[in-house]
């Protein structure tokens, strides 16, 4: 019988660039974020009678894999399983698909190895050593992600502090370029801790970040919340700057996104904008003022289309069926593990607008 499940995307905004553990892929501080509900990774396996697992995969192949030894090492079950996992939304560009791609496949796995019996904490885990943002993803609305001190990450947990309509907001991606970033977030965080020289003023900055956040929701104070994610997220970006080489992930449009959104502040219309590792725009705004924001922001040079979301309690779940506008599934192009073993950490399979 195949199963079948979704996870959708958060986005930090208080966020988290560097690990005190690459092993356990443990965060160096805590994060805390928002989970959507319609940019979501699908997720559909079904057994196999004999090996090996066959495999059809947006996204990174060797996280992917990490993923499934866990769930399988955890689970004593090493049934053969095909396995898609697809995404509805551009991989790889800052829009936080590794982070639902690898929430939905661990959450699906607990389901087809261990019939969903998993405690939520285990299945983060499994998320985590794919990609370490996939465990916000499990947890719906305003998502509170501990970095711990435990060298295993034991007490490196996620929850979920506050419902979606404690300050309902819908985000608009303002995609600049949604192709694949040139390097990959692990990569561009070690850089940043051997050279950038504002490393360390980031992290210092990061409990009082979190707190002015959590605040913010406590009071539904969106102006509060939204200088303490712009200020976060330029810092982060701004230690990339400095690192050597420099990473600018930023391109002309997310900075003419960036002055749209400031300009439209300045009109009285609230909105907040962040940024992940990536050139595209995420803005944040009261659901009655998305209207006048598409307008402007679809206008904006630079800016080549426009995605819509919300903050949502959906999370990760299980679903009845399979989106027919995804690729179908079983699937007809596949990878095997040895091939997979072949693949890059950085390389993505197929290659982005390979279909
Ligand atoms: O864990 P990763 O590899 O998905 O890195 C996430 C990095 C940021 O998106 C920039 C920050 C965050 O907290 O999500």
């Amino acid at each position: 019988m195949t199963l079948y499940a979704s996870a959708p995307s958060n986005i930090a905004l208080v966020k988290y660039w560097g690990k005190r553990n690459t092993q356990h892929n443990l965060p160096l501080t805590s994060s805390f974020s928002v989970t959507l509900e319609t940019m979501r990774t699908w997720v559909a396996i079904s057994p196999l009678s004999d090996g090996p697992d066959r495999w059809a995969l947006y996204g990174n192949p060797k996280k992917a894999m990490r993923v499934l030894t866990e769930a399988r090492a955890f689970t004593h079950n090493s049934q053969p399983l095909a396995i898609s996992v697809h995404n509805d939304f551009p991989s790889g560009a800052g829009l936080a698909s590794s982070a639902s791609s690898m929430a939905a496949l661990a959450f699906a796995l607990d389901i087809a190895l261990n019939d969903g019996n998993t405690p939520l904490s285990e299945v983060a885990r499994w998320a985590r050593l794919g990609s370490g943002s996939a465990v916000r993803s499990l947890y719906p609305g305003f998502v509170l992600w501990e970095a711990g001190q435990d060298p295993e990450g034991r007490d490196c947990i996620a929850q979920s502090r506050f419902h979606a309509s404690q300050l309902p907001l819908d985000l608009i991606a303002c995609v600049v370029d949604d192709r694949t970033k040139p390097i990959g977030s692990t990569e561009a965080m070690e850089r940043c801790r051997d050279t950038s020289p504002s490393y360390a003023q980031f992290h210092a900055r990061n409990a009082d970040d979190l707190r002015r956040a959590l605040h913010a929701l406590q009071t539904q104070n969106l102006e509060a919340l939204g200088q303490v994610s712009e200020e976060n997220c330029l810092a982060m970006h701004a230690v990339m700057h400095q690192a050597q080489p420099p990473i600018d992930y930023f391109q002309d449009g997310t900075h003419a996104a960036i002055a749209t959104v400031r300009a439209l502040r300045q009109q009285g219309l609230p909105c907040f904008f962040t940024i992940d590792a990536g050139p595209n725009v995420k803005v944040l705004c009261p659901p009655a003022y998305t209207p006048a924001l598409r307008k402007a922001l679809e206008h904006t040079a630079g800016v080549t289309r426009l995605l819509f979301d919300r903050v949502s309690d959906s999370a990760a779940r299980q679903e009845p069926t399979w989106p027919a506008h995804l690729p179908a599934h079983p699937p007809s192009n596949t990878i095997s593990p040895q091939q997979t073993a072949l693949l890059s950490s950085t390389t993505s399979f197929p290659p982005t607008g390979a279909a």
